[in-house]
């Protein structure tokens, strides 16, 4: 099939609807959005008391609607973090990640010595049988300038591809695998015993989400590996197009961090990536990842 060479897909965007500077429908908090169809700031919240059912019923429905909340002004603690994600589902302990303060806490701690090396577009975990629902990320510490993260919105970049691709692609299953990301810095026994304990997974190329109904294209840059049944070389050249369509601006968000700002994202929706313009600076950052369901077309 030729693939087409430009990218932004032939249909209109569907943004969400913004009545004087807010989203529509909401109680408890306002939200505002940073972008068309990605990004929402909620406001209205105190992310260090437990949420009681009706405004955790509006968070999980800004979450769905605007696919990454962002939040400022947030001096949770660790232990807080933590509850605030439980009210969203189980949390899991990333295998190869450093641990912050407790086991479900990742430190991603940068400085003049480590360098960030989150600036590839993914989904947190999607090399797993059941990847994530979501990740909640605190900024602890952020550089002077620099250190955006930005999000793209995958059920936009499935819409827009053209009618050929899309046909192409439905029904497809791709091969997600850790091996070339975490992989790289183990030792042949340790890579062997890991590989065992985390076999790759396959997922649809084109998921649907679980609460909205949406499809999603769900392949990305530094866990996906090939596509099922296909020739190395087909599956090579329709990846790359694929994950290009992250690229895209029009189906992107950028935040500008502040220390105690948080987002909190749906990984089964959108993809992230983390610019490391700002070494040597320091910049740390602690994320829990909410357990999600084994995704299906
Ligand atoms: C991540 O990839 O989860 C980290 C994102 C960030 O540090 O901004």
């Amino acid at each position: 099939m030729d693939l087409p060479s430009r990218h932004f897909g032939p249909r209109p965007l569907d943004p969400i609807p913004v009545e004087d500077g807010y989203v529509a429908g909401y109680q408890r908090i306002r939200v505002r959005m940073l972008s068309p169809t990605i990004g929402g700031e909620l406001e209205g919240i105190d992310l260090r008391k437990p949420l009681d059912p009706d405004l955790y019923a509006e968070v999980r429905r800004a979450l769905l609607q605007c696919k990454v909340v962002f939040f400022r002004d947030q001096p949770v603690s660790p232990e807080e973090q933590v509850a605030f994600a439980r009210h969203f589902g189980e949390l899991e302990v990333h295998p190869f990640l450093p641990e912050g303060e407790s086991p479900e806490v990742i430190r991603f701690a940068k400085d003049e010595t480590t360098k960030g090396v989150e600036n590839n577009w993914h989904s947190d975990v999607s090399w797993r049988e059941v990847p994530s629902l979501g990740s909640i990320l605190h900024a602890v510490e952020v550089p002077r300038v620099g250190g955006d993260t930005l999000w793209a919105d995958m059920a936009a970049a499935w819409k827009g591809l053209p009618d050929e691709v899309k046909r192409r692609i439905e029904g497809l299953e791709a091969v997600h695998d850790f091996t070339h990301t975490f992989g790289l810095a183990m030792s042949p026994e340790e890579l062997a015993k890991k590989q065992e304990e985390f076999p790759p997974a396959t997922h649809p190329v084109v998921r649907r989400h679980p609460e909205t109904g949406e499809q999603i294209l769900y392949v990305n840059t530094i866990f996906t590996s090939h596509i099922v049944g296909m020739e190395r070389e087909e599956s090579d050249r329709l990846l790359t197009f694929l994950y290009a369509q992250a690229h895209i601006p029009e189906y992107q968000v950028r935040f500008g961090w502040k220390n105690d700002s948080l987002a909190f994202w749906d990984n089964r929706s959108t993809q992230h990536y983390a610019s490391s313009d700002y070494w040597p600076q320091e910049r740390v950052m602690d994320r829990v990842t909410i357990i999600g369901e084994r995704p299906a077309a």
